[in-house]
């Protein structure tokens, strides 16, 4: 469903409960430590856009690779496309978009700042969810809700959230393309060549990870809602008749990735979507909403779009995209337009979510300290290694070659560490959620005594000989 369109309820679960200003913390542990920057900071930034550091990336990289892993890579029926950003115009106004890809807003008569008028309306106390604009307008206007700057606002009007371009030298009506809101429709265009090139079987899906851009009113919450997303989207093709079965099990599909990835359970809600709610194209929708530290909000979504998309291209472009069924007895059946389900998760929302989830304070060794219990699967480092004395050779030496060891078997997740005294390195490994610290010490050197791995979470150390160090870490990787 379109995400946009939905007003998220306020938090009120108990398991909610985050330290004092999680979300300040964690804006600044982001910047300080290179997870996320705020998009073209020296200029004084552009809302709605952030840049991911180094550690972000490995985060948002180890996220993504975990998903294509179970939903494309371990699974025959899918296959993966990476379709171009910029499409032609007739796509987005077979598929709706153009005219209904839209916010309510509302704009301070004053200022002329705009604002959406559900989200004010949220603000109020009023839970604007399945209203038209007509009701919005009418309640602002009754319970004489003012701009957050304090002044009057005017009527309510759609704002299509599509950013919008010209392909060439030439701007005319011709040459106008929009930067794509979501990656389904990329999905839909190549329907007809993926089932030419490989001839796949029904039930099946395409799955695509890409940017999509959304001109959002009013971005906020970091990189909650922001203009230039990321989506990891699947097009689930199915017989008109299965679609119920598949939706559940598709359902139980999204929620035992949440898990693997390490998301708290009792901060995921299940939330089937009233009629007035969903987008144009669907006709049953479930979000699955998360309890943020600044309330429970929606993380991804599930939605059986029928064959809304696929008809609404066979009719604009003239193509006959439908799927001939050559195992089916009946000859009635043997053609026909699939129905589709589509999962959709939003990469930002989950790297946030993770976050959130793992951020702790606590007491360790009677000294404070803040850390990210991350998963191991989605740790960007997962170990560090360090020689006890950075001025040892013998130690530096050992520590080097276990550290170029590892790097072969974990790339890009293996970190030399010899900054500082111990005890400074695990807190700063701590911070950044690696979840094993490796020291080689004297013993490890003189007596073949193995190295000492240290456990984040819990602070303890365990003796663990060199050879078995990479099946510990693998599994880990679960
Ligand atoms: N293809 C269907 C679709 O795009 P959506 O609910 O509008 O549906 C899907 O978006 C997911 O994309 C959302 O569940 C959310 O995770 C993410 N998303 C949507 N708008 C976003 C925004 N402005 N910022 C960050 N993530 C967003």
């Amino acid at each position: 469903m379109t995400e946009s369109n939905v007003a998220s309820s306020a938090a009120s679960n108990e398991s909610a409960k985050y330290p004092e200003n999680a979300m300040e913390k964690l804006i600044s542990l982001c910047k300080r430590k290179g997870f996320v920057y705020q998009g073209s900071e020296i200029y004084g930034g552009l809302a709605g856009t952030w840049d991911y550091g180094p550690l972000g990336v490995a985060l948002k990289q180890n996220i993504q690779n975990l998903w294509w892993k179970k939903f494309v890579l371990d699974r025959e029926d899918m296959y993966g496309v990476d379709a171009a950003i910029l499409m032609n115009q007739e796509v987005w106004k077979a598929s709706g978009h153009v005219a209904g890809f839209a916010d309510p807003l509302v704009e301070d008569l004053k200022t002329k700042k705009r604002f959406r008028a559900d989200h004010l309306l949220e603000e109020v106390g009023v839970d604007p969810r399945g209203m038209t604009l007509e009701q919005m307008d009418a309640l602002i206007k009754e319970k004489g809700v003012k701009s957050p700057d304090g002044n009057a606002l005017g009527d309510v009007r759609q704002f299509n959230m599509m950013f919008k371009t010209n392909v060439g030298a030439t701007q005319d009506e011709n040459s106008i393309s929009y930067l794509r809101p979501e990656t389904a429709q990329g999905i839909f265009v190549n329907f007809k060549n993926v089932v030419d090139s490989f001839h796949p079987k029904m039930p099946f899906g395409i799955a695509q990870i890409g940017k999509a851009f959304r001109n959002e009113i009013a971005p906020r919450d970091f990189i909650f809602r922001v203009r230039e997303l990321e989506q990891m989207e699947i097009e689930y093709f199915v017989r008109p008749e299965q679609w119920e079965e598949i939706f559940e099990n598709l359902y139980a599909e999204q929620l035992a990735f949440l898990d693997e990835i390490g998301l708290d359970k009792a901060k995921i809600h299940k939330i089937v979507v009233p009629a007035a709610d969903r987008a144009h194209y669907s006709k049953h929708s479930v979000d699955t909403e998360f309890d943020f530290p600044f309330g429970q909000k929606e993380l991804l979504g599930l939605a059986y779009r029928t064959d809304f998309d696929l008809n609404a291209h066979m009719k604009a472009s003239g193509v006959d995209i439908s799927y001939f069924d050559e195992s089916e007895t009946d000859p009635e059946k043997r053609r026909f337009v699939p129905h589709c389900i589509e999962p959709t998760f939003g990469v930002g929302r989950l790297f946030l979510a993770i976050l959130s989830s793992a951020y702790r304070e606590d007491n360790l060794g009677e000294e404070p300290r803040a850390y990210l219990a991350l998963s191991p699967r989605v740790a960007p480092i997962l170990v560090a290694v360090s020689p006890l004395l950075k001025n040892k050779p013998q130690l530096v030496d050992k520590a080097r070659e276990i550290y170029s060891k590892l790097r072969k078997e974990f790339p890009g997740r293996v970190m030399f560490d010899d900054n500082g005294n111990i005890g400074k390195r695990y807190r700063r490994q701590d911070e950044i959620g690696t979840p094993f610290c490796i020291v080689v010490d004297f013993d490890t050197v003189e007596k073949d005594a193995g190295v000492t791995v240290r456990h984040r979470d819990t602070g303890e150390q365990e003796r663990v000989s060199v050879e078995g160090l990479v099946s510990i870490l693998k599994k880990s990787q679960g």
